[in-house]
């Protein structure tokens, strides 16, 4: 196997841990997820340093609104923050921004400026960086299903036409490839509602580091791991 084909192409990290990180110091819940994104400008820089063309973050499940009001309003304010403030440097580094997830749910200040931090960084070659937000696999699985039926119930395609392409191609990932390596911080070791369908033959790493703690270092050290891995999709070792 060439050293080419051992960097991911598509990285995936479940952020968490930045309540723990916070309860740990004493502070609020939302003085972590404030402490969350240096790691995610680090985690961008390696992921760019190492071709990684692909990194969706998991920022924000549908399940997140059942969390008390407070921490879902600092959660919200903090996306509108990030994303203005990041978007020249995002530019700069040849960053794209794209979005998973049922949008609709969000106010229509936060629709608007997320709408906007795609545009401006549409250019973006170098790197993609997916946010999940209100995003949860099986509410996506649900909209798929519901578009797929709509085109059948029109006439437009039969029953037995359904195949994994049209699946995929419903998705809210549509456009990416499956993700190669999906990390999780905090030590827990669930997939909690992310990317179901897509991780079918993905590697998967826990790591007990917060995702406040979360370094450049720690992205290579994740990516060396992925290489040591003996990726076979069902068939026998070569
Ligand atoms: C992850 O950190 C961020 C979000 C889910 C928005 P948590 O807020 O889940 O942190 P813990 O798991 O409570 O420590
Ligand atoms: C998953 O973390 C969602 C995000 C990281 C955005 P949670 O903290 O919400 O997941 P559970 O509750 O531990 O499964
Ligand atoms: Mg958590």
């Amino acid at each position: 196997m060439s050293e080419e084909k051992r960097i991911p192409q598509h990285v995936a990290i479940i952020m968490d841990g930045n309540g723990r990180w916070a309860a740990l110091r004493g502070k609020e819940r939302y003085e972590g997820h404030a402490a969350g994104v240096e790691p995610v400008r680090a985690a961008l820089r390696a992921a760019a340093r190492h071709g990684v063309k692909y990194l969706t973050l998991y920022a924000f499940s549908t399940e997140n609104w059942g969390r008390p009001a407070a921490e879902v309003d600092a959660l919200m304010e903090l996306f509108c923050r990030s994303v203005v403030d990041e978007t020249p440097e995002l530019v700069a580094q040849g960053v794209r921004i794209r979005m998973i997830g049922d949008r609709n749910r969000f106010s229509e200040k936060v629709q608007r400026y997320l709408a906007e931090a795609e545009a401006r960084t549409a250019d973006g070659r170098r790197v993609t960086l997916i946010l999940a937000l209100n995003y949860s696999s099986r509410d996506e699985i649900v909209r798929a299903v519901r578009g797929i039926a709509a085109r059948v119930a029109a006439g437009e395609m039969t029953p037995g036409a359904i195949d994994e392409r049209t699946i995929a191609a419903a998705l809210d990932t549509a456009e990416y490839p499956d993700p190669d390596l999906i990390v999780r911080t905090s030590g827990e070791c669930r997939l909690s509602n992310f990317l179901l369908w897509q991780a079918s033959y993905a590697e998967l790493l826990f790591t007990p580091v917060l995702w406040p703690d979360f370094t450049e270092e720690e992205f290579d050290r994740a990516v060396e791991e992925y290489a040591r891995r003996d990726r076979r999709f069902g068939l026998v070792k070569r």
